[in-house]
């Protein structure tokens, strides 16, 4: 039986500059957020707790859907590393990008030489390259950017990253796949259905504008809702929004159970809903998924089993 735990958002990484060049009109007014608002909710003592609770839950691998820093800083990719050690090494962690460690220009190629093991397909140093979504700049675009999503395979699960970042101007955090993006998902997603794998789409975004801003959604989630109707998928998981989601689309052969989870770190000061949470999910022999949600508990200061669903 496998079991792998899906996180998002950590904001793991405290941002502070260390070069002139790193400070642009969007770092700053990020910065602003972060010392008024975002430091309170997102904390290391909470992380702390997320990396004991794994230890006792021991899930076999580790999904995370991005938002590991909060400016993609130099010092954060470094310090999001160690992070991603301690949650169990490139070959136990998963991870695709989100719209925070993809920041600004130039941060995908920071990112992609940072944590490369953590975003291949077998979390191997050497292996694929951090896919690109279409609309970056060809300043930004790196080698391997034409290679098809990486695909983490974990028992007869099949892990595929689709990354949905891009640098975004400041007041935006939107998110694209683009056409070729999409071509090559789909084809590989066709590929893995053939060979009867479970396949599992992770990416950053909420693939539909539902109950987003424009600002902050993904732009093409309406042609990636019509690869999934052609291709399918058994489970796709999105983080982004900072609170569970249970939600559904249309695929070839029925419903496709798309899951969003909360913030890894929050102390949910804004509500229940937003409290630090993580899934862990196990595909059934009869198809479709239990999954087993670890809420925070901060009277405890710790993890605590919460609810328990059927997907699909
Ligand atoms: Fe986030």
């Amino acid at each position: 039986m496998t079991v792998f735990a899906h996180l998002s958002d950590l904001h793991a990484t405290p941002p502070r500059w260390t070069h002139p060049a790193e400070l642009t009109p969007k770092r700053l007014l990020g910065r602003l957020s972060w010392e008024l608002r975002r430091r309170h909710e997102h904390r290391p003592e909470v992380l702390d707790a997320l990396v004991d609770d794994l230890a006792s839950t021991r899930p076999d691998h580790v999904a995370i859907t991005g938002d590991v820093t909060n400016q993609g800083l130099t010092h954060e990719l470094e310090e999001g590393r160690a992070w991603l050690a301690r949650l169990g090494g490139p070959r136990r962690v998963f991870l695709v990008p989100g719209n925070h460690d993809v920041y600004v220009r130039g941060s995908r190629a920071a990112v992609a030489r940072a944590w490369q093991p953590y975003l291949s397909s077998d979390g191997d140093s050497d292996a694929d390259a951090i896919p690109s979504s279409d609309g970056d700049s060809d300043a930004d675009a790196i080698p391997g950017s034409a290679l098809d999503p990486p695909v983490r395979r974990v028992g007869s699960l099949a892990l595929v990253g689709a990354c949905s970042v891009l640098p975004t101007p400041t007041g935006f955090a939107n998110g694209r796949i683009g056409p070729r993006g999409r071509l090559r998902l789909e084809r590989t997603l066709r590929r893995l259905g053939a060979e009867g794998c479970v396949r599992v789409l992770l990416l950053h975004h909420p693939p539909w504008l539902r109950g987003i801003s424009r600002r902050r959604g993904l732009d093409d989630a309406r042609a990636l809702r019509d690869v999934l109707r052609r291709a399918g998928a058994e489970l796709v998981l999105h983080g982004h929004v900072h609170r569970a989601v249970f939600e559904s689309l249309p695929g070839p052969a029925g419903d496709v159970p798309v899951v969003g989870v909360a913030s890894a770190s929050a102390l949910g000061r804004r509500g229940e809903a937003r409290r630090g949470r993580y899934h862990l999910l196990e595909p059934l022999d009869e198809g479709g998924f239990a999954l087993r949600a670890r809420v925070l508990d901060p009277a405890q200061g710790c993890f605590v089993e919460g609810e328990a669903r059927k997907l699909g």
